[in-house]
């Protein structure tokens, strides 16, 4: 597919602030204030976004008991011929999208549990239910973009839904590096973020894919290309947080000034032609 040139500028627009989040990943690998609680700790609050949503979904119920809940109200209407009826690959999209996001709860918590010691407990969805400060930002970054611009906005979310997967593709790398004390950690992280690498790509692509198919003025890609880049410096905000602020403030403005060096976008994996 040809991607228009109003994609392939969002696409430009991105590119930094998913290098500036990638950064906070490969920083905080060799931080010396790394440790097995601060590995936990980041794996767990990545199990609440997994099973929460980050605003992916609604709030309260995230992305486990909304689809769930949305394929037991749906069930009676599949292919009812009524005017509410809903065709088989829409709910078999919901059910994948609940069994998906639930993997990779299960590949993150696995990980957190087998850092832990004799006498600390499992970690459960309810466990990770209150998400810290900066990811609940950036959730109801998400929510008020779509409340004021409920086309868009959706796009937006869609389209910053796991930040080019930087998190999964630096992890996967640790496989291959030396660990050190981190040695066991890595190889669980590594992992853990093969598992879900794939999948999130998919989800990322959907962002993007069928934008091209919309009819998008000059304006609505301003806009676009505006709320993403918004998200996306909350996403890095969110990151830096989450790993207990491994980069150093002047580095963290610059970065949230986009100041990174793009990340290419891999065009032929996302089969798109520039
Ligand atoms: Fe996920
Ligand atoms: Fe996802």
């Amino acid at each position: 597919m040809k991607i228009s040139a109003g994609l392939k500028t969002l696409i430009e627009a991105a590119a930094p602030y998913w290098a500036g989040e990638a950064e906070v990943f490969t920083t905080y690998w060799s931080w010396d204030r790394r440790s097995r609680q601060s590995d936990r700790q980041w794996l767990a609050y990545q199990c609440s976004k997994e099973v929460w949503g980050s605003g992916l979904g609604s709030l309260d119920k995230g992305i486990f008991l909304g689809p769930a809940e949305e394929l037991i109200a749906v069930f009676p209407r599949i292919d009812s011929g009524r005017e509410n009826g809903v065709d088989r690959h829409k709910v078999l999209e919901i059910a994948e999208g609940l069994w998906a996001e639930f993997a990779h709860y299960c590949a993150f918590a696995d990980a957190h549990d087998a850092l832990g010691e004799a006498g600390e407990p499992k970690l459960s969805p309810q466990s990770v239910k209150l998400a810290w400060k900066e990811d609940r930002e950036l959730s109801e970054l998400r929510v008020k973009h779509r409340a004021e611009h409920p086309r868009l906005g959706q796009r937006a979310t869609s389209f910053t839904e796991g930040g080019y997967c930087t998190l999964f593709s630096e992890g996967m790398k640790l496989a291959h590096q030396a660990g050190g004390q981190h040695a066991r950690a890595n190889a669980l992280i590594a992992e853990a973020c093969a598992k879900v690498y794939e999948d999130e790509f998919g989800h990322m692509l959907k962002g993007i894919v069928g934008l091209d198919r919309e009819t998008m003025t000059g304006a609505d890609w301003k806009l676009l290309e505006a709320l993403s880049v918004a998200q996306l410096k909350l996403r890095i905000l969110m990151r830096n947080s989450q790993f207990g602020y491994p980069l150093a403030s002047n580095r963290l403005a610059e970065l949230l000034d986009g100041k990174a060096r793009p990340l290419a976008f891999d065009y032929d994996k996302a089969q798109l032609a520039a």
